[in-house]
């Protein structure tokens, strides 16, 4: 790129860039109080946007006329660039003309923008799952929409397609036939003059009740702007298109909550009604409605109700068969929290009671809580609808506790693998289950077997996942005996591991990543600054990643667990008896782990059946 003075009428400064691109030159005006426009002619594809995301956001706006142009907030670089963003500029026009604002004349960008009609999405991160969901580039936070139609699984999701940190929220696409191989798909719903398109849900009209089309694909999302409003979107082309609604917004709250966002829809058949629960603050309140068009109010739920103190998030609403018997149903209200997490942050909790169409009635007393995952990376979670008899929910695989720092650059941000919800009673309550699906042994390819170990002391499995590059998984039965615990370390050559064992003193699943892989991206947490250290807990206050997640063993039947454990380049999700318990934590170890140290202490421990699988797509 090469900066050229050129004379010009209405610029105070005119500058011609001459792209490198085969087509396309970008002449610059100034128009004065730091804004510039880039008038393009014969504009390639993409406007190659360079981000330094070290740097604050500057708006850019594809200037049409329309009222509807509306900016994006880029990390535009001034001194180096991190990598590059795509901005579409529109096909076949003589001339694009793309307002930046806020740059500086001296910033790298002036020499680095450029056109071009590719970008080039070839994986550049270290940290870049193997096999689970994330966007090809940018950032991506809670799954939305998820609903299955037609042989596809439809997984829209927050996301920035200006970068790799939180912001500009669209509904990112992709879908899948098997809950595993996800293909990407273009942005489906972006930002507009509304706002951002936070989270929401989506629903297969099978009867025309909205109008829009038999077995049209409804979208339901918040319009984030000055205020939060819930909006609808339909597609009739299997979710590859939406068209916003014009009657938008469809719901806004009574009380001019400021917190009024995430609204999930469902059929609730005794009622011939759809319903809507949206997170409201401190609680979730349930609206109905013949047209997914007019709402109105029902009840809410959930103040003083589970973890305090709390913000709810993200929620969803299913019944389930209760130890798989279908005539005793229950409703499990999910509940993301933000902070709340008892290592921190965010998690999802849930509640378990009747539904009659009117009130949810919680069957625990209010302080009980129950967490879906126990882990520290597992957040927004929500489930497919148009599933029949089989319910999944997709975690966001992160904590907004350090999301937007993690040590990934060009997309930051994945699923945790598709879990099925199911309900089992444990001493006098009912809990809910969330084994990983069965589709993710699709994934599996070369195995190899250590068989039936006795330890007491240590055992070392120097090559269980050699060669499986950090993507694997180890399935085992562990027998603690009278050991105290009993566990394994996942290693590798620079002496970093990731220990998950059983505490039975404790009575616990413990996962400990401080000594994982790199840390320092953890910080002190304002959210701890009151906290009351918690002596029994495994709390690190001084670095919000390093630390040690725990669950109960107590969920579990007990004497034999058994254990099965996904590996990605940058996670760790444990699943005991089906789920029982599971537990997602994100690890950064700077070569893959490789290596299995198995160890019972203060007894003899027996592992049965130790198989790895590596994993791929
Ligand atoms: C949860 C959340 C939602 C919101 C979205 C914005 O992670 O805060 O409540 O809709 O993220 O991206």
């Amino acid at each position: 790129m090469r900066k050229i003075l050129v004379a010009g009428a209405l610029a105070a400064v005119c500058i011609a860039l001459t792209a490198c691109g085969r087509r396309g030159t970008i002449a610059v005006e100034n128009e004065g109080a730091g804004s510039d426009l880039l008038r393009i002619s014969h504009p390639a594809k993409y406007l190659l946007l360079p981000v330094e995301e070290a740097c604050g956001e500057k708006r850019v706006t594809l200037v049409t006329g329309s009222p509807a142009d509306v900016a994006m907030d880029v990390r535009l670089a001034h001194d180096s660039v991190d990598y590059f963003v795509p901005f579409e500029l529109p096909a076949g026009a003589a001339e694009a003309v793309v307002r930046v604002e806020g740059v500086a004349p001296d910033a790298v960008f002036w020499d680095r923008v450029a056109l071009s009609d590719r970008f080039d999405t070839s994986n550049t991160d270290y940290y870049r799952p193997a096999y689970h969901h994330t966007p090809a580039y940018g950032w991506m936070n809670d799954p939305n929409g998820l609903v299955y139609k037609d042989g596809e699984y439809h997984l829209y999701y927050q996301y920035n397609p200006y970068g790799s940190k939180w912001g500009n929220m669209h509904w990112g696409h992709s879908v899948s036939r098997d809950l595993v191989h996800w293909e990407p798909l273009p942005a489906a719903i972006a930002r507009d003059t509304m706002g951002h398109i936070f989270s929401g849900s989506a629903v297969v009209d099978k009867n025309n009740d909205a109008g829009f089309g038999r077995d049209a694909i409804i979208a339901f999302y918040t319009s984030a702007g000055d205020r939060q409003v819930q909006c609808m979107a339909y597609s009739t082309d299997n979710g590859r298109i939406f068209t916003k609604y014009g009657g938008n917004p469809v719901l806004t709250p009574f009380d001019g909550l400021r917190d009024f966002r995430d609204p999930k829809v469902f059929r609730y058949e005794p009622e011939q009604k759809w319903y809507m629960i949206v997170s409201a603050y401190k609680e979730m309140r349930l609206y109905s409605s013949e047209d997914m068009k007019e709402w109105e109010y029902v009840s809410a739920f959930g103040d003083g109700y589970g973890v305090q103190p709390r913000m709810f998030e993200c929620p969803d609403f299913v019944e389930l068969p209760v130890d798989g018997d279908e005539r005793n149903r229950k409703w499990v209200m999910i509940v993301n929290v933000n902070p709340g997490c008892m290592f921190g942050g965010s998690a999802t909790e849930y509640f378990v009671g009747d539904f009659d169409g009117r009130e949810f009635v919680c069957e625990s007393a209010p302080e009980t809580v129950k967490w879906l995952d126990y882990g520290k990376d597992h957040y927004a979670t929500v489930c497919f609808s148009n599933t029949g008899a089989r319910t999944i929910a997709v975690p966001w695989m992160s904590n907004w506790q350090y999301a937007n720092d993690t040590p990934i650059m060009q997309h930051r941000g994945a699923n945790a693998l598709p879990r099925e919800l199911s309900l089992y009673t444990k001493d006098g309550e009912t809990y809910v289950a969330a084994g990983v699906v069965e589709e993710a042994r699709l994934l599996r390819g070369r195995s190899r077997q250590a068989g039936d170990v006795s330890v007491e002391g240590e055992h070392m499995l120097a090559d269980l996942a050699a060669g499986f590059g950090g993507a694997f998984e180890i399935e085992l039965d562990v027998t603690p005996g009278r050991a105290g615990r009993v566990g394994m370390e996942l290693c590798n050559g620079a002496g970093e591991k990731a220990e998950i064992y059983l505490d039975m003193e404790a009575g616990r699943l413990v996962m400990d990543r401080t000594e994982s892989g790199e840390t320092g991206f953890g910080r002190r947490s304002e959210e701890y600054a009151d906290a009351a250290p918690d002596a029994a807990g495994p709390l690190n206050y001084a670095n919000d990643f390093a630390l040690a997640t725990w669950a109960p063993l107590s969920l579990c039947e007990g004497g034999t667990y058994r254990l099965d454990i996904f590996v990605d380049r940058c996670s760790v999700e444990i699943f005991v008896d089906g789920g029982r318990i599971a537990m997602t934590n994100l690890v950064f170890p700077t070569e893959p782990y490789d290596a299995v140290r198995l160890f019972a202490e203060g007894g003899t421990a027996r592992f049965s059946d130790v198989t790895a699988y590596e994993l791929k797509l």
